[in-house]
This record gives structure tokens, C-alpha cells and sequence, in this order.
């Protein structure tokens, strides 16, 4: 029994509705280790669905969640706690804590996790800001932030635990070209550097060009195609076409 260490997030059979709102029919998908997968779909899908049953914010009707090789609905509370410790989740709206300074959103995580020292806080918010040009903004409130630097500090938050896994949903909506540019080569930098496995929900193609490994198509509450981008671009489906042009 165990971990092969292989499929670190893995979703068989996944049904989620709300009423009559019949939302994730049939999601299965597999991702492996330091992969990153790209999920596309139109609006209203059940993109962040899937994303919020992966981190278990939401329980599916029925379906299996695995990530790490355990269930994660079964697991017992402390063991859920390191899960999502080891799970970054940046969300659609970045989710800072619009009362706290920068330093402060950082550190936020970190004293729930940790408690480590004033010594140790300093080192690590500085770096996880460094890591992403931000670290001039260290004491700003997050009002005082643009859309970008903002994603950018959301992005920082959720490094700053070593997570294993990070899933991003619409890392780069609503910021222009260039840093909508910046914010993707981000996400390549962490995937390379950490071995990151990574889940991204884009409707951004340059984004999807930047850090896909692999893609997979939502429709009509399950993945219609899965493949690499090559393949994925050349598919014939209109459905599926309708993304890249
Ligand atoms: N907590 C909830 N309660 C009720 N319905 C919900 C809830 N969360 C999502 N839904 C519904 O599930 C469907 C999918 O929503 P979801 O947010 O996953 O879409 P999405 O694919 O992420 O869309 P977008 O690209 O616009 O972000 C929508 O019909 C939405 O109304
Ligand atoms: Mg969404």
C-alpha cells in the first residue's frame, strides 16, 4: 500500500451540483509529479469548482479526491491540516487581506503554521517578496496595489509555505499584456525551480503557451479531450478550437 509518488493529484469520477445545477458530471484527471496541467473551459464550467474540490474547500456529491495518494475527505484533521499545507491555492481574486499590510499578509500563513520566530518571519517574508519583485512594497496595504502587484503578492503568500502543489485560477485576468506576461514567467520560474506540480485555469493562451505541459478541456461537466498542447491546438473539435483563435 502507499504513495507511488506518481499521480500527486488524482480526481476519478467527480459529480458536484448545486440543486438542480448539475455542474461536474464525470471529472477524472491525473497529475503527475512537477507537472503542470492547464484546465480550459468557457465560463461558468465549474473550472473553480474542480480547483476548490482539489483543496477540499468543497466535497463533491460523489467521486474520489486523492492528492499525495490519500483521500483527502477521509483524512483525519491533523493530516488534512498538513495537506493544505502543502496545497497553495491562488484565488481568482488574489484574496489578500485588505487590513494588513504586505508584510503582514505574508506572515499571516506563517505564524498559523509555524509560529517561528520574529528572526525567522523577517527571512522568509523577505525572500518569498524578493522572489517576486516586490519586495519595495513590503510595507504597503494592499489598496495601495496595482492589479498585477497584487497577484503578485497573492502569489507570494502562497510560496511562502514550500507548497508541493500550487493551483492557480485566472492568475493573469484582468492585467494587461505585459504583466499578464511577467505573472505566466512567474509561474514557469516556480515550476522550474521547485519542481512545482501545478493546476492553472487560464482563458489566457499566451499564459497557457508559457506553462502548460499539458491540457485539459471542460465541457459540459467533464474533460472532453486531454493532451499535451501540441495536440490540443490541432484538434479538430470546433469546441475546442474556439480557445485558440
Ligand atoms: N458555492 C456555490 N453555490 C452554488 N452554485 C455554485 C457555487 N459555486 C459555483 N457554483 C455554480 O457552479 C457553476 C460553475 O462555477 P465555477 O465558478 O466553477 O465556473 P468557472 O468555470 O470557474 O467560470 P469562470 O470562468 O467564469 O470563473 C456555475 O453555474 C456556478 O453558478
Ligand atoms: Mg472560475
Amino acid at each position: 500500500m502507499g504513495f507511488d509518488g506518481k499521480n500527486i493529484i488524482s480526481l476519478k469520477s467527480v459529480c458536484k451540483s448545486f440543486g438542480k445545477n448539475e455542474v461536474l458530471k464525470n471529472v477524472s484527471l491525473d497529475v503527475s509529479k512537477g507537472e503542470t496541467l492547464v484546465v480550459l473551459g468557457k465560463s461558468g464550467t465549474g473550472k473553480s469548482v474542480i480547483l476548490q474540490c482539489i483543496i477540499g474547500l468543497m466535497k463533491p456529491d460523489s467521486g474520489i479526491v486523492e492528492v499525495f495518494g490519500k483521500n483527502i475527505f477521509e483524512m483525519p484533521p491533523a493530516e488534512f491540516l498538513n495537506f493544505r499545507k502543502r496545497t497553495g491555492f491562488l484565488f481568482q481574486s488574489g484574496a489578500l487581506y485588505d487590513s494588513m499590510s504586505i508584510r503582514e499578509n505574508l506572515e499571516f500563513p506563517l505564524i498559523r503554521h509555524f509560529n517561528p520566530g520574529r528572526d525567522v518571519l523577517n527571512e522568509k517574508v523577505t525572500k518569498s517578496l524578493d522572489e517576486v519583485g516586490l519586495l519595495k512594497s513590503i510595507d504597503k496595504m494592499p489598496s495601495e496595489l496595482s492589479g498585477g502587484m497584487k497577484k503578485r503578492a497573492g502569489l507570494a503568500r502562497t510560496l511562502i509555505l514550500e507548497p508541493e502543489i500550487l493551483l492557480y485560477d485566472e492568475p493573469t485576468t484582468g492585467l494587461d499584456p505585459a504583466t499578464s506576461r511577467d505573472i505566466s514567467r512567474l509561474i514557469r520560474s516556480v515550476q522550474k525551480e521547485r519542481n512545482m506540480t501545478s493546476v492553472v485555469v487560464t482563458h489566457d493562451m499566451e499564459c497557457v503557451r508559457m506553462t502548460a505541459d499539458r491540457i485539459a478541456v471542460l465541457k459540459d461537466g467533464a474533460f472532453t479531450v486531454t493532451g499535451i498542447p501540441e495536440e490540443i491546438m490541432k484538434a479538430e473539435d470546433e469546441y475546442v478550437k474556439s480557445f485558440f483563435n
